[in-house]
């Protein structure tokens, strides 16, 4: 279990109180700590004489996984990329923009070289000309780390000057949509693209690029340093892996918690305390409010990827959100719906107007189940990107296992 905490509310406020404009920074773990206990070794082993073909084998032995939400086979992925002809790029995407997950905010603001190192390899593994990192601009104190130890990197020589590029995002949660990213480095506005073709083809200025998010480096340093077991080994409820789960809400300790992929709700609620005093467990929100909201009852699935399909949702970044019976399912539901509305890009119709219209049905005091099915079957099926299509899971969740509050 990892649970501590850095940059509190109160930290914050203190340092507002004493005039300190500039972010709170944690302790974390600088270069001289990370290559005292062998960060960087494994790089420099590459870079002079490895084999991207066995580190690229390495990842997929891992079954490491995309862990920004969508769980896309990391391997896979650096190989669509390779055999793309040159030159390619490298964009990693922290705009850690979902309602719920911190856990990549966790990991740049304790250990951000075992991240740096990861993408590095990867970088090297696909020849990529440039590392470009999308923050998310609501991270003050990680983009003051990141600059110090990429600044420190490079008086080290163990990257060039200006290899990595880091770029602040500007607070709009669609630009975490990977192609949208792509748009907004290019210095466009952020609208997603259509796929195919993937950005492993055609990404930054049309070259190939791999994108990952950040935990997913963070486990590819790990991985080539420990071996594909420190991943690979974990196996709970028929599942292997292990999974970052952010957890708030109703819990007596809300933080990240790394456990085994194969944890029930149950098992998340035990790790981060139980109940908060005074509170019974109602429902949550297993991977964001493109998950939707689950009841209690549905105590025993294990939450992975692939396994919510049943319950017609997913995991996505494994933000989990704990209610109880001090709060409405439908209040819950009509939150995540408003936030869509602010943040849909407006490209598409479906979306555009697809969210606004839902935001109308939710706030009548009965909801029009035929009509909110119908909406939600058009927003599913036809919008450009996956903030329109996950956009109904919490209307349909909300109508099928929560009747009584509609
Ligand atoms: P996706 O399944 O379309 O793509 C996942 C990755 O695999 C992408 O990098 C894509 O380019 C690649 N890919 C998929 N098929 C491919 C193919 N045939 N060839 C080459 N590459 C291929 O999913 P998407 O839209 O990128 O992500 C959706 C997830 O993101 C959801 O699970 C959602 O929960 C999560 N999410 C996470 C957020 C966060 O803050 N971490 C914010 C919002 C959503
Ligand atoms: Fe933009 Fe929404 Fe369409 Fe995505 S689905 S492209 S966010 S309007």
């Amino acid at each position: 279990h990892y649970h501590e905490d850095h940059a509190t509310p109160e930290t914050v406020l203190a340092a507002v109180a004493e005039g300190r404009t500039h972010p709170v920074i944690p302790d974390y773990e600088g270069l001289a700590a990370y290559r005292a206990e062998g960060g960087y070794a494994e790089l420099e082993t590459l870079r002079a004489g490895g084999d991207p073909e066995e580190v690229q084998d390495r990842i997929l032995q891992s079954g490491l996984r995309g862990l920004g939400g969508a769980g896309f086979p990391s391997g896979r992925k650096w190989s669509f990329v390779r055999a793309a002809d040159g030159p390619r790029y490298l964009a990693v995407n922290a705009d850690e923009g979902e309602p719920g997950t911190f856990k990549d905010r966790y990991y740049l603001e304790r250990r951000p070289h075992l991240f740096l190192e990861g993408m590095l390899i990867a970088a090297w593994t696909v020849e990529a000309e440039t590392c470009f990192i999308y923050l998310r601009d609501e991270y003050p104190a990680v983009l003051e780390i990141l600059r110090r130890e990429i600044a420190a990197l490079e008086s080290a020589g163990l990257v060039a000057p200006g290899y990595v590029d880091l770029r602040r995002g500007a607070g709009a949660y669609i630009c975490g949509e990977e192609s949208a990213m792509i748009e907004s480095i290019e210095g466009k506005r952020g609208l997603p693209r259509h796929r195919p073709p993937y950005v492993a083809q055609v990404g930054i200025f049309g070259r190939p690029t791999l994108v990952h998010n950040v935990e997913s480096l963070f486990w590819v340093a790990r991985i080539c340093r420990e071996g594909p077991q420190v991943l690979s080994a974990h196996e709970k409820n028929g599942r292997a892996g292990l999974r970052s789960y952010s957890v708030s809400g109703r819990v007596a300790r809300p933080g990240v918690y790394l456990l085994p992929a194969g944890s029930t709700i149950t098992d998340v609620i035990a790790a981060a305390g139980g109940m908060a005093e005074g509170h019974v467990f109602k429902a949550y929100q297993p991977g964001g409010p493109s998950s939707g909201i689950l009841p209690a009852s549905l105590n025993d699935v294990p939450l992975d990827f692939d396994t919510l399909h049943r319950h017609e949702t997913f995991i996505g970044s494994a933000a989990v959100v704990v209610l109880s019976d001090r709060d409405r399912v439908r209040d819950a539901a009509l939150n995540m719906l408003r936030f869509f509305e602010d943040e849909s890009c407006g490209q598409c119709t479906p979306c555009r107007a697809g969210c606004e219209k839902a935001v109308q049905l939710m706030r009548a005091e009965h909801w029009d189940r035929g009509l909110l099915e119908d909406l939600c079957t058009v927003m599913a099926d036809a919008s450009i990107c996956g903030l329109g299509q996950a956009a109904p899971n919490p209307i349909r969740l909300t109508m099928k296992h929560f009747p009584d509050e509609i």
